[in-house]
């Protein structure tokens, strides 16, 4: 396999929140020797500034103060050279693990609402993905940051699959949560991402549907795969595998 000569393409995977987008984004860039990014971390990371400066508690968020105080947010992608893995910095501070938190998720969605956090991250988003080469997840980004992808995949599973998956996620990282929250907070999100006005959840025209309820992480990722050569392999490169 020489995949790393081979033209570069972007893929953008959609879908609601806690299918595994992560979890197959991540797999496909290593497979491919591409980078991932997360772009639900930014909208984290914003969110974790607002709960941080008082700006957002209790579902609520104080829009136009937050607004008033984007300049004052940086966010970075830097690698941890023991995980491979790239970790989300606020202001110079890795926050990697508290943007993962129940508070961080019970606020994002709000948050992501707002056009003006969403014309920062989306310019940040598009100048990451320039030279191709990416894997991107999120909500929107085969339809707003790259409608231009060459591989769009929308992922999707019952609430109840994904609520059990992130559940079993956090416990394991030790988090006091219940099921009835996670589930909450699941249909939640999916309710404010797919209604809101800029940019809302939907399924790119060209993008393929991966539902994967009844796949493992092993047959989701072999699907993707497959599709992203099957994309390398039209676009006039013979020697991919
Ligand atoms: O991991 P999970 O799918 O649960 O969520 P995430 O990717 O970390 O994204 C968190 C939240 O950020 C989503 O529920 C959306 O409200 C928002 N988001 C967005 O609006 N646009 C994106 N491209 C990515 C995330």
């Amino acid at each position: 396999m020489n995949e790393t000569t081979n033209p570069k393409i972007v893929i953008a995977i959609d879908g609601h929140s806690s299918c595994g987008k992560s979890t197959v984004a991540k797999e496909l860039a290593k497979a491919l020797g591409y980078i991932y990014l997360d772009s639900g971390a930014m909208y984290r990371a914003v969110t974790l500034f607002a709960l941080k400066n008082g700006l957002a508690a209790n579902g609520q968020v104080n829009e136009p103060e937050l607004i008033a105080r984007l300049p004052e947010i940086t966010i970075e992608f830097r690698l941890n050279p023991a995980s491979r893995q790239n970790e989300t910095y606020l202001n110079g501070e890795n926050v990697e693990e508290e943007i993962r938190r129940l508070p961080v998720s019970t606020h994002v969605s709000p948050v992501a609402t707002i056009r003006e956090v969403r014309e920062a991250t989306v310019k940040q988003q598009q100048a990451m993905g320039k030279n191709k080469g990416i894997v991107m997840d999120g909500r929107d980004i085969g339809t707003a940051v790259f409608p231009e992808a060459e591989l769009k995949i929308f992922m999707t599973a019952s609430p109840e699959v994904r609520a059990q998956r992130r559940y079993d996620e956090l416990i394991g990282k030790g988090q006091q949560v219940s099921f009835e929250e996670i589930l909450h907070n699941v249909e939640e999100r999916d309710r404010i991402d797919s209604g809101r006005e800029v940019s809302p959840l939907r399924k790119a025209d060209d993008a393929l549907i991966l539902d994967n309820s009844y796949l493992n992480r092993d047959e989701q990722l072999d699907w993707a795969l497959q599709k992203a050569r099957e994309v390398i392999r039209n676009l006039g490169v013979v020697n991919i595998e």
